[in-house]
């Protein structure tokens, strides 16, 4: 594990955008053939969903591109993750007040918004879906799979 570049992808309940950023990047980081040098997690600020699996939305609309998220079980953000990831990557900025709080003085990595690295989008939020409109599950997808891509690349740059 700890030979092995770490990602944790945060939201508020790990059962919408979270989840799938976890499973367009497990596709992404398989497909460039870096599935033993890159390790992907995903964890929500809140427990209202722990141990649920992903969101049937979430879930169809991902399915519909290909990635696939039924294997997810959704988990709380827990102290010991600011210690085991090198990327800790919030999908908005209140999920990131919440680990900015939670960050321990020692922690391995500061957390980031996850858009920082999106490189066909502005935005800097993935807006959450859960209350939304159908659609909203497409334009989370739209953002995730820039971001992700960006991610890739940082990662490449930094750690491979
Ligand atoms: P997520 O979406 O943070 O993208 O997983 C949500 C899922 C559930 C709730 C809120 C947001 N909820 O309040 O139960």
């Amino acid at each position: 594990m700890s030979d092995r570049v770490g990602v944790l992808f945060v939201c508020l309940g790990n059962i919408c955008r979270s989840p799938t950023a976890h499973g367009v990047f497990e596709a992404q980081v398989a497909s460039a053939g870096l599935a033993d040098r890159v390790w992907i997690d995903s964890a929500g600020t809140g427990a209202w969903h722990v141990g649920e699996a992903p969101d049937s939305r979430a879930t169809a609309a991902a399915l519909e591109r290909g990635y696939h998220l039924e294997h997810l079980r959704a988990r709380q953000v827990s102290r010991e993750d600011f210690q085991r990831f090198d990327y800790l990557l919030a999908m908005d900025r209140q999920n990131l007040q919440v680990l900015n709080s939670l960050a321990p003085a020692d922690a391995r990595a500061r957390p980031r918004l996850f858009l920082e690295f999106a490189r066909r989008s502005e935005s800097r939020e993935v807006p959450d879906p859960y209350y939304g409109v159908d659609g909203g599950f497409q334009h989370v997808l739209d953002l995730v799979e820039d971001a992700c891509e960006g991610l890739l690349l940082d990662i490449r740059e930094r750690y491979l």
